[in-house]
């Protein structure tokens, strides 16, 4: 349940699904309660008398943690933005599958919890080729048909042992809210939200990737065209991407100067650079970019537009990372829509 005071504009109430509305998004801290929540089924029940965190292999669970224990270990924490594969949906065309996001699912908090090498550490039997699955508490039927089955992800070995891929317990400082996952949650920096497993209580070494209906099926890169069979690419790494943040759709703002104002981010690491267009991408200016932002979150960028001129303009931005790549004008389509990082653009009007 969001706080009477969440700013968030809900797309589900069963199982809660909410987005950032685009000008909350431009905060300079962008608060707990107005971060975005995407669930696919009802938060679980959990009983903390009794929660465990259960670490091994199905039928030899080697180590059992409680919370209090969790704490009890070296704390990491880092910003890390989360961006959901299906966020920026509704601007796809042609249209595809799935809920409808503006751009608001998306968000950068500080997380601190623990590395999950360090829990790792003491357990046996792991190869180059394993996978590690996370496992939630939450389960239900995906799109309410096929077997019940738990939420869960597994990542590839060397991802995960990566320090900086934790099992959170905080969120901005303190307990991460229900609907993020208390106890605790997987962050998986620079991938898609859907890896980000919520509500973790049992993580399992196993030597192919999960077969589950999210990660198989689901948050996986398909086209149209007649089944094939075939293993679909999944859904990983975050595209660098930039949103305008400080002037809406549709929006009248008067003659003259204005800093337009937005945030970027991407994957790969770092933004290196933000381009500004007031004429739909014929000209671009060079944008101003918060530089202090850490390598997983977000970064803040500016640019001054001298709009003196009355009219209707189609203004945009475009982010290059570190990596050199720079947001294509129209992202590659696929059916679901995910990864969607083609260029903003926003409709104003110079009164
Ligand atoms: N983990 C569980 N257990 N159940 C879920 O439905 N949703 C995933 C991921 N982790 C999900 C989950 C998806 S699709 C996203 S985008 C992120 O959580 C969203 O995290 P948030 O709700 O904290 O913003």
């Amino acid at each position: 349940m969001h706080q009477p005071s969440s700013r968030l504009d809900n797309l589900s109430e069963y199982p809660i699904v909410s987005q950032t509305p685009l000008d909350v998004l431009g905060d300079n801290a962008l608060d707990t309660q107005d971060f975005f929540v995407r669930n696919h089924f009802l938060a679980p029940k959990i009983d903390m008398a009794v929660w465990r965190l259960t670490v091994g292999k199905p039928g030899d669970y080697t180590q059992l943690y409680s919370y209090e224990d969790l704490l009890e270990l070296p704390a990491h924490s880092l910003d890390v933005a989360l961006e959901c594969a299906g966020n920026s949906r509704s601007s796809v065309l042609p249209p595809c599958e799935g809920m409808l996001w503006g751009h608001g699912g998306v968000g950068c908090a500080t997380w601190t919890g623990v590395s999950v090498r360090d829990i790792l550490a003491n357990t046996e039997d792991i190869s180059e080729e394993s996978e590690v699955l996370f496992l939630g508490d939450d389960e239900g039927r995906p799109h309410g048909t096929g077997p019940v089955e738990r939420y869960g992800m597994s990542i590839p070995i060397e991802k995960v042992l990566n320090p900086d891929t934790i099992l959170a317990y905080n969120m901005n400082g303190v307990a991460l809210p229900e609907d993020h996952g208390y106890p605790i949650r997987l962050v998986v920096p620079g991938w898609y939200g859907m890896t980000s497993v919520k509500w973790v209580s049992e993580i399992r070494i196993v030597p192919r990737p999960h077969k589950g209906f999210y990660q198989d099926k689901y948050y996986v890169f398909v086209t149209d065209g007649p089944e094939t069979y075939e293993t679909n690419p999944r859904v990983d790494v975050i595209k660098v991407k930039s949103l305008i943040t400080s002037v809406k759709r549709g929006q009248q703002i008067p003659s003259g100067k204005h800093v337009i104002e937005g945030k970027a981010w991407s994957g790969y690491g770092k933004i290196t650079r933000v381009e500004f267009s007031p004429d739909n991408g014929r000209t671009w200016l060079p944008g101003e970019v918060d530089s202090s932002d850490s390598r997983y979150g977000w970064s803040a960028w500016k640019c001054v537009w001298n709009a003196d001129v009355k009219g209707r303009y189609l203004i945009a931005v475009k982010a290059t990372d570190v990596k050199g790549i720079c947001q294509p004008e129209l992202f590659d389509w696929n059916f679901r829509g995910f990864a969607n990082n083609s260029i903003h653009t926003v409709p104003v009007e110079v009164v």
